[in-house]
């Protein structure tokens, strides 16, 4: 497995890592077994960086994730995040928090679900507009002196957040959602600011929720509690226009011989050596499938094609229903 490293100062890990929220929400029924053979296979296969966050399934991804790497932790770089506090009242609610004491909290949380003594990566999941980040990012810090976290990170954070919070302490790693249909944060200064700190780009939903796969047909075919359902990409006139463009992907693959995802994936992994892709899946086979995207390189010819389908703004909808939570 190729490696490329987190951030300017950071470590070496897996040029793909493995996005583990699907495996206990969102995205369709759950098969813990079949998850936890899919997280021991990525670790054989060479992933090393799992993702996972303390709002996933209210902490059942990582009480997941934490029974999959028990014996193995030294295997892994292991990344989870604190920030979006959900009301256990209503399944839906949501606010975020920044405050340093919850830092703290949420981090030890964190540690005990996962049954490990530290964190690789500690993310803020979403940016507390209420509380300066050099607030919570002090905070953060103290967790590394304290050795329960060895790196840090910002998800959705704006580049003037981000840049603050560098200025606090070393960022390694900004995580964004980040794919052929998603380019935001190309022409929105958070790529230009990572950049220029050093920090590496994790993109999240590389796959388009696996819109860009091309697997996913109608939106009725998805299970009634599914996040999709309802987001604005996958409904209505939306999902017609964003299935003609998914089109262009399926040629392009079927001419190389590969599939959708893969030339999904391998378009992020030529954006930079500083893009480090956390595919999600439950599913053995589309974790062989994903890995091989590694190794695919496509030519100026293919990357300009795909750009002319996919400029900047061509999918049709939000990516969330509510994007108040995003960009901050
Ligand atoms: N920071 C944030 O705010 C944030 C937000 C969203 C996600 N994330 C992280 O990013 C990770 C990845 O993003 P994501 O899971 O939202 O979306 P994604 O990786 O773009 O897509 C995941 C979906 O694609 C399907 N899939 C995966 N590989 C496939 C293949 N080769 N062929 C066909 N379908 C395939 C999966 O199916 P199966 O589930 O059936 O395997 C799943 O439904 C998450 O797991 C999470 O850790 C972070």
């Amino acid at each position: 497995m190729e490696t490329r490293r987190l951030g300017n100062a950071g470590p070496l890990v897996s040029a793909i890592g493995l996005g583990c929220m699907g495996m206990s929400e969102f995205y369709g029924s759950r098969d813990d077994a079949e998850s936890i053979r899919t997280i021991h296979h990525a670790l054989e296969r060479g992933i090393t960086m799992l993702d996972t966050a303390d709002m996933y399934g209210s902490g059942d991804n990582e009480r997941l994730v934490g029974k999959a790497i028990a014996g193995k932790r030294e295997r892994v770089f292991l990344a989870s995040k604190f920030g979006i506090v959900r009301d256990p009242q209503a399944a839906g609610a949501r606010r975020i928090s920044g405050r340093p004491e919850y830092v703290a909290r949420a981090c030890d949380a964190s540690l005990r679900r996962l049954d490990v003594e530290y964190l690789d990566l500690y993310y803020q999941h979403r940016v507390d507009l209420e509380v300066p980040i050099e607030e919570t990012v002090g905070a953060m810090g103290r967790l590394v002196e304290a050795g329960k976290v060895r790196y840090l990170g910002l998800s959705e954070a704006s580049a003037t957040h981000l840049r603050r919070a560098h200025a606090v302490h070393p960022i390694a790693a900004v995580q964004n959602e980040w794919s052929l249909w998603t380019r935001d944060l190309e022409s929105n200064g958070q790529l230009e600011a990572a950049r220029a700190c050093g920090i590496a780009v994790v993109a999240y939903s590389p796959l388009g929720r696996g819109f860009l796969t091309g697997s996913v047909r109608a939106p009725e075919e998805f299970a009634t509690d599914d996040f999709r359902r309802t987001s604005p990409r996958f409904v209505g006139e939306n999902f017609a226009k964003n299935r003609a463009l998914v089109a262009e992907v399926e040629g392009l693959a079927r001419q190389r011989g590969v599939t959708s995802a893969q030339i999904a994936l391998a378009w992020l992994l030529a954006r930079g050596s500083d893009v480090i892709p956390i595919p999600g899946t439950k599913r053995r086979r589309y974790l062989d499938e994903n890995i091989a995207a590694v190794e695919l390189r496509l030519s100026d010819e293919d990357l300009a094609r795909l750009d002319c389908v996919f400029p900047p703004g061509a999918a049709a909808g939000e990516r969330y229903a509510d994007m108040s939570f995003v960009n901050r």
